[in-house]
C-alpha cells in the first residue's frame, strides 16, 4: 500500500501554498519580491528586544523558559486587556486567549466551529492561509464580492436568503470556477455558514478596508441569520490615511464576534503571538482545541511582549512602522501611474494602510504566465487566484509594499509594467484581447 493511500482526508484535502511557493521564487538572489506579506526588518525593535532578553535570562525570571499556562501568561493578557480597553473594547481575563499568532487562531476557530461539508461565508478574494485551514477542516465556501467599501453585505445578505429557502446559486457569488468543479462538492446545496470571515481592515489580499456602514450592517446581517462573525485585524493599526473604523467587536451588542489579532505585523513574526477576544465560553472550546495542538504559546515570546508592552514604546513602533509603509505605499501607487501601460481594465486598489495592493489586469490576461515573465525580469507578486475560495478568473494579482525597499519599488515597478506590457501586446497578436 502506498503512503499516499494513508493519509487522512484532512491531508489529501490538502496543496502547498501559493505564496509559500512563490516566495520560494522570490528568495533567489537578485529578485525583487512584492510577494510575502512581511514587515520591513527596519520596524523590529532590535535594541529593545536585546536588553529585555538580557534582563529575562538574568535568572530571576527562568519561568520564560518554563511550559506555561494554555491560555497565555497572566501579565501578557493583562497588557493585551489594557490594549484593548484603549480602542474601546471591553474584555475580561476568561475571553482572551493567547495564540501562537493568527494562523493558529484561523486554525483553532476552524477545529471548534467545522465539521466536513460546513459552509463558512469568506470575502472574494479572502486570505489564503484561512482558505486553506478551513478548506483542511472540509468547509466549502459561499463567497462574497467585493466593491471599494469592503464586502459587499446587501449581496451577503441575498445569498444567505437564498440559502436559507433552498434556491440555487445564480452561478455568481458561488463562484464555480475549475477548483470547485475540480472538488466537485459546490453542486450539493450550501448549509448556513457556521460564520462569517471576514478582515475589516486593510484586507489582505486588496487592501481594502470595510466601511463603517457596512460594519453595521454585516452586523445587522448576522443579528438576521443569527451568524457567528470572524474578524481578522493584523492590519490595523497600519494606517496611513482616512478616518479609523470601530472594530466590528466594539459594534457587538450580543457577543457573536469572534477577533483574532496579531502581534506579527506591529512587532515581529518570529516571535509567533496574537490573541483571540471572544465570549468566555467559546475562549473556553479554543482553549481546549489549543491544548491539543501545541499547549501553549512560547512562555519566552510571550514574556518579550509582556515587557515591551509595559515599557510603553510600542506607540512610538507603531509611529515608525506607519510613517515608512505610507511612504511606500505612496511610492508604489505613484511609480504604478506613471510606468504602468494603459490598458483597458487594468486597475489597482487605493488601501489607507496595511501592505499589500490588489491589481486587476485586463480581460484575457492571466497572472500566473505574467508571473513566469516578470520573474525573467527579476520580480516576483503571488497570482490572485488562490485567493478566490472558489476559483478565481487569473486576472489578479497582489503586490506587498511593505517589505521591499524604496529604491526596490522604484525599481520593479517598471520591470513589472514592462512583463505586463509584453504580455498584453502577444495577447493581441493571438487575438486574445476581450
Ligand atoms: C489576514 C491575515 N490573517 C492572519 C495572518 C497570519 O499572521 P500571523 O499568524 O503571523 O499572525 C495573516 C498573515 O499574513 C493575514 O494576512
Amino acid at each position: 500500500m502506498s503512503v499516499r493511500a494513508r493519509y487522512s482526508a484532512a491531508v489529501q484535502r490538502m496543496g502547498r501554498s501559493a505564496i509559500r511557493e512563490s516566495m520560494k521564487l522570490a528568495e533567489k538572489p537578485g529578485v525583487i519580491s512584492f510577494s510575502g506579506g512581511w514587515p520591513h526588518p527596519d520596524t523590529f525593535p532590535v535594541e529593545e528586544l536585546r536588553s529585555i532578553c538580557g534582563s529575562l535570562l538574568d535568572g530571576r525570571h527562568s519561568s520564560c523558559l518554563q511550559y506555561g499556562s494554555t491560555e497565555g501568561a497572566a501579565n501578557l493578557r493583562a497588557e493585551v486587556i489594557a490594549f484593548l480597553k484603549s480602542m474601546g473594547v471591553t474584555a475580561s481575563e476568561n475571553e482572551v486567549l493567547i495564540t501562537t499568532a493568527s494562523q493558529q487562531s484561523i486554525d483553532l476557530v476552524a477545529r471548534v466551529f467545522l465539521d466536513p461539508g460546513d459552509c463558512v461565508a469568506v470575502e472574494d478574494p479572502s486570505f489564503i492561509s484561512a482558505l486553506a485551514a478551513f478548506r483542511a477542516h472540509g468547509a466549502r465556501f459561499l463567497t462574497v464580492p467585493m466593491d471599494g467599501d469592503g464586502m459587499d453585505v446587501s449581496l451577503l445578505r441575498e445569498e444567505l436568503l437564498r440559502v436559507r429557502e433552498g434556491r440555487p446559486a445564480a452561478g455568481g457569488a458561488l463562484g464555480g470556477g475549475a477548483m470547485a468543479a475540480e472538488r466537485g462538492a459546490q453542486s450539493a446545496p450550501l448549509p448556513m455558514p457556521k460564520f462569517i470571515y471576514t478582515i475589516p481592515d486593510f484586507q489582505n489580499p486588496t487592501g481594502i478596508s470595510l466601511s463603517v456602514s457596512r460594519r453595521r450592517q454585516l452586523l445587522e446581517v448576522a443579528r438576521e441569520f443569527d451568524l457567528l462573525v470572524v474578524e481578522d485585524v493584523p492590519y490595523r493599526w497600519l494606517r496611513y490615511s482616512g478616518e479609523e473604523a470601530p472594530l466590528l467587536a466594539s459594534l457587538d451588542t450580543e457577543r457573536r464576534v469572534i477577533s483574532l489579532y496579531s502581534f506579527s505585523k506591529i512587532f515581529a513574526p518570529g516571535l509567533r503571538v496574537g490573541w483571540v477576544a471572544a465570549d468566555a465560553g467559546i475562549v473556553d472550546k479554543l482553549v481546549q482545541a489549543k491544548q491539543a495542538a501545541d499547549l501553549c504559546t512560547s512562555a519566552f515570546s510571550q514574556a518579550i511582549l509582556a515587557a515591551y508592552l509595559r515599557g510603553g514604546a510600542l506607540p512610538a513602533r507603531l509611529a515608525f512602522s506607519t510613517e515608512l509603509y505610507g511612504r511606500k505605499l505612496r511610492l508604489m501607487r505613484e511609480t504604478l501611474e506613471a510606468c504602468m501601460p494603459a490598458l483597458p481594465g487594468l486597475s489597482w486598489t487605493a488601501p489607507q494602510g496595511g501592505v499589500f495592493l490588489w491589481v486587476r489586469l485586463p480581460a484575457g490576461m492571466n497572472a500566473e504566465a505574467l508571473l513566469v515573465r516578470s520573474l525573467r525580469k527579476g520580480v516576483a507578486f503571488i497570482p490572485g487566484d488562490g485567493f478566490h475560495a472558489n476559483g478565481g478568473s487569473g486576472e489578479t494579482l497582489r503586490l506587498c509594499f511593505s517589505f521591499p525597499s524604496e529604491d526596490d519599488i522604484r525599481a520593479g515597478i517598471p520591470l513589472l509594467a514592462g512583463a505586463l506590457r509584453e504580455a498584453w501586446d502577444e495577447l493581441v497578436m493571438a487575438g486574445g484581447t476581450q
